[in-house]
């Protein structure tokens, strides 16, 4: 059978960062609080660029390591939740032209928010192993920046902007993709949304009056559900792939926050050596989140072929989901 595995891992960090301290001028907030109820320190902005040159670069950057010539890529799957237009064109055709991919690649965005790279993981593993592509570029890019209300204490501490991009390639190495599971739950859409623009709230001045173009969040009622759905996730494709924490190389959560993060990692009993933790330096993410944070393993060489990666994300739709994969790039 045709396996799919993750040939490379790249990304792109803004180079602007916005601190803690830089916030508590904007808003009534502590570089305090953010730390004890979140674990940021900091995060990046990305000024003058657009989500599609974030994960532009980002996606130069996996293809140079994946060692592929971007002729053989035959998809390009875009995870985002700031697009750079609502519409269209998709902000993966805009990435796929500037990489000047050949014409008969299927350039596809998809808005499942933080779970984004997960959701991405499950498609790509799915038109691998079905023999219908061979070369996947997956990509997360978010320049959140550019949908957060900067007047809100509740939201704006928590976001930054970035991109990850991974090469998904078919293979018959035993370093796959051994297992995804994705999840949701509309229920609980508007604990976590950006009402306008859209067909609920089409453009008008009220969308811009009562802020509503903007990121809102229950933050506390998304925290408890998030606990407790990751938590459950984890645990089953563990189960159902009979593997023990202890077998697990590295546990590479979404980074949204270090009590959910450590809530998750603490239920399975994994070590620190085996969590890879980004939110402090880069906030949350969303869809960028995974792959940033699997970038940072790898250029620091906590990650190397054939580790056992255990992967898991909650966000906005809700949506969630979890990976366990052999990492298959090579190292620097
Ligand atoms: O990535 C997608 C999924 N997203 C998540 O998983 C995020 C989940 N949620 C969270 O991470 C946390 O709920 C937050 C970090 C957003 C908030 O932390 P919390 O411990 O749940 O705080 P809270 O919302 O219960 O608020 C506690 C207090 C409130 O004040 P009172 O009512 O106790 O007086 C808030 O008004 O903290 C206040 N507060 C702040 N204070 C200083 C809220 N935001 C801030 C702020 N600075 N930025």
């Amino acid at each position: 059978m045709i396996k799919a595995s993750m040939l490379s891992i790249g990304a792109y960090i803004p180079e602007f960062e916005l601190s803690n301290i830089d916030l508590e001028k904007m808003v009534d907030t502590s570089n305090d609080w953010i730390i004890k109820r979140t674990g940021i320190k900091s995060r990046r902005i990305a000024k003058g660029e657009n989500t599609s040159d974030l994960g532009y670069k980002a996606a130069l950057c996996a293809i140079k390591r994946a060692n592929i010539d971007k002729n053989d890529i035959d998809a390009l799957l875009c995870a985002t939740i700031s697009p750079d237009y609502y519409c269209m064109p998709s902000t993966a055709c805009k990435i796929a032209n500037m990489l000047e991919l050949k014409s008969d690649v299927l350039a596809l965005d998809i808005s499942a928010a933080c779970s984004g790279f997960i959701y991405l993981l499950e498609l790509a593993r799915s038109l691998i192993e079905s023999g219908i592509k061979k070369n996947v570029l997956i990509i997360g890019a978010e320049k959140l920046s550019s949908i957060i209300n900067w007047k809100d204490r509740n939201t704006c501490v928590l976001f930054g902007d970035g991109a990850g991009a991974s090469i998904i390639g078919a293979t018959k190495s035993d370093f796959n993709i051994m297992d995804t599971h994705t999840a949701s739950d509309g229920s609980k859409g508007d604990l976590l949304i950006t009402p306008a623009p859209g067909s609920v709230n089409p453009i008008s001045h009220k969308i811009i009056d009562e802020n509503l173009c903007y990121m809102q969040m229950s933050g506390n009622e998304v925290f408890k559900v998030a606990v407790n759905t990751l938590t459950n996730d984890v645990i089953n494709i563990l189960e159902k792939n009979m593997i023990k924490s202890e077998d697990i190389d590295l546990f590479i959560p979404h980074q949204a926050n270090i009590r959910i993060i450590d809530a998750v990692k603490n239920k399975l009993g994994l070590k620190d050596s085996q969590c890879i933790v980004t939110v402090d330096k880069f906030g949350n993410t969303s869809s960028a989140s995974i792959p940033m944070a699997i970038n940072d393993a790898f250029e620091n060489k906590r990650l190397k072929k054939g580790d056992l990666m255990l992967l898991d994300a909650f966000g906005g739709g809700f949506t969630w989901g979890s990976a366990l994969l052999r990492f298959n790039g090579e190292n620097l």
